[in-house]
């Protein structure tokens, strides 16, 4: 096991030299667990060598496309059920004949494209920008979603706060009801994921307009309302509807105090008998007994104080 284990990390490191990203297994077991148990079919737009489509079982129809044929071939071979596609999902995609009950994706991060007018874009109010092809992935998964379906994607957190056209795209996302979950990944949650990340799932059939936001490094979780949502601007970011109360230490002020003076006292007596030390083995050339004279002086004016007071 432990070889296996050993090996595994292995072919994950080549695969990184190679500039291939994978997906960790945990990864995709926790976005797996994002959907109801009982998927049939599954949809992977960014499919790469089918790492998230891997965590279903293998009777699960499993639907993919990618621009890179090698990681396509590797998902044949290590997939059950697997209909893969090699091609650019957003500029020649595969399977707009049909409509998918589940999808999940984790599509590369802010990547450049060639922004086209197709029926994919055409609903929301602006296309995305060409340096970034965040949303044009979530639209391309919006529009391939059944009705009463569900889709989890992992994200680069920049597209929950960015404005302009992606600010605009996101204000429709939420108006139009699409966005059920925001989820906060914190850096290094899954191995091979350095960065901090976000998952949104989104459904084309929410009961209310609520939206539920999960700080997944904390553990919780709120419900925040459409109202709430929109006073700030539609901004999705979940520390701005979470904020964590970090636990006020209780300072008793007696145990700080007699911590200063037992600091105090030992520094004082090491550095006394530090010099002490020195006085007999170099002798008295800094006037030690006056500087004891000056500490006495000190302790005789600050006993004055105290009667005072
Ligand atoms: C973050 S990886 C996803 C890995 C994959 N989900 C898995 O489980 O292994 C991103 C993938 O998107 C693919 N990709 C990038 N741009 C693409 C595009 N325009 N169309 C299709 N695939 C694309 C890359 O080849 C890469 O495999």
């Amino acid at each position: 096991m432990e070889n296996y284990r050993h090996s595994a990390k292995s072919f994950r490191e080549e695969l990184k030299a190679k500039g291939v990203f994978y997906t960790a297994p945990e990864m995709a077991e926790y976005m797996k667990k994002l959907l109801p148990d009982d998927v049939q079919e599954i949809y992977d737009p960014t499919c790469g060598n089918g790492g998230l489509l891997s965590a279903f079982s293998d009777d699960v129809q499993k639907y993919g496309q990618d621009i890179d044929g090698e990681q396509v071939r590797i998902a044949e071979e290590r997939l059950q059920n697997f209909h893969g596609v090699t091609g650019d999902t957003l500029a020649a995609p595969a399977f707009l004949d049909r409509k998918f009950q589940y999808i999940i994706a984790n599509p590369p991060f802010s990547v450049k494209w060639n922004p086209v007018e197709d029926e994919r874009f055409s609903d929301a109010p602006v296309l995305p920008p060409p340096g970034k092809a965040d949303y044009a992935f979530l639209l391309h998964i919006l529009y391939l979603l059944a009705e009463n379906g569900k889709a989890v994607v992992m994200n680069f957190p920049g597209i929950l706060y960015r404005g302009q056209r992606e600010g605009k795209i996101r204000q429709w996302l939420c108006e139009q009801n699409y966005i059920e979950k925001v989820i906060a990944i914190p850096g290094k949650k899954f191995e091979d994921t350095k960065i901090a990340t976000c998952i949104l799932i989104l459904n084309r059939s929410k009961q209310t307009t609520d939206i539920i936001f999960r700080d997944e490094e904390n553990q919780i979780e709120k419900t925040v309302s459409l109202e709430e949502v929109k006073a700030q601007d539609f901004n999705l970011s979940v520390s701005s509807y979470l904020h964590i109360e970090t636990e006020k230490e209780e300072i008793d002020i007696n145990t700080l105090n007699s911590d200063i003076e037992n600091s105090t006292l030992a520094h004082l007596r090491a550095t006394l008998d530090m010099m002490l030390m020195l006085n007999h083995t170099i002798g008295d050339k800094r006037n030690f007994a006056g500087f004891l004279t000056e500490i006495l002086n000190i302790v005789h004016e600050t006993t004055d104080k105290l009667k005072v007071s």
